[in-house]
């Protein structure tokens, strides 16, 4: 279904992975990380895990060398994005996300923010992605209850291409999108793929899944992978046995 792309030793195949941090206590997140980190760098802080413990976890899991994606989907007028963005950048994440849907000028806020508190804080800017279509939406959803008309497919292309035009460094994507906005947005920008599941793994609520190969083949940058690593009964041995179907 896919091209082939280069194939990856273990280390690069773990650069490429995400964990979803999805628990609410600060200890689980830290247990998490403090067992996985010989083998991934980088974890997902989404808005259960956030709103549960505040703005201390992000400090609490980059003293353990953690790498922080911290999904909590902006969407708002111009002004409060940029001055979020600001905060969470002073934070020190190294990449955070926007709704697409909040238009060119909120897109163009969020990346400025982050550039200038960056500057001024002698730190990286942090990668900004932004949010296509969820992957809990359908066509028909997306046409009947946000009256957009075009294809999903359309739509979230005109998104990718929107901010990669107002400066953002990628999108957060469903695997089965990678391979298009790969071909119209280049191989600069980053596609982060969430719904990726491993040949052995169960589907849980995810409909529109690749598996980790799949997703790679597919164009994506990085895959943000959660239930099944972090309920497995050892989530060190899935992310081996995943690292293995990466490379393999
Ligand atoms: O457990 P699982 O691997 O399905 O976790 C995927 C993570 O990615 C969850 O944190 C979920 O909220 C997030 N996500 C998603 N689909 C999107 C956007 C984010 O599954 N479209």
């Amino acid at each position: 279904m896919f091209g082939k792309r280069k194939s990856l030793d273990n280390q690069e195949a773990a650069e490429k992975i995400i964990v979803a941090l999805d628990v609410e206590k600060e200890e689980e997140a830290y247990a998490l990380v403090r067992h996985l980190s010989p083998l991934v760098k980088f974890y997902k802080v989404g808005m259960r895990l956030y709103v549960a413990c505040g703005p201390g976890i992000i400090t609490g899991l980059k003293n353990l060398g953690a790498k922080i994606f911290l999904d909590l989907k902006f969407h708002d007028i111009p002004h409060t994005v940029a001055s979020t963005a600001e905060v969470v950048t002073r934070y020190g994440v190294d990449m955070f996300n926007i709704h697409l849907s909040g238009g060119s000028d909120m897109i163009r806020a969020a990346v400025e923010a982050a550039a200038e508190a960056a500057a001024k804080q002698g730190i990286p800017k942090p990668l900004v992605v932004g949010v296509t279509v969820l992957t809990s939406f359908n066509e028909k959803v997306l046409r009947e209850e946000t009256g957009v008309e075009k294809s999903l497919e359309q739509h979230v292309l005109n998104l990718s291409l929107l901010g990669m035009e107002n400066g953002l460094n990628g999108v957060v994507a469903s695997p089965r999108e990678a391979e298009m906005i790969r071909k119209k947005c280049g191989e600069e920008f980053l596609i982060v793929t969430p719904g990726v599941r491993p040949l052995w793994s169960s589907l849980d609520d995810q409909l529109r899944v690749l598996t980790p190969r799949q997703a790679l083949e597919a164009g994506a940058s990085f895959l943000v992978i959660g239930r099944p690593i972090i309920e497995h009964a050892s989530p060190q041995e899935a992310v081996e046995k995943i690292l293995a179907e990466m490379t393999n």
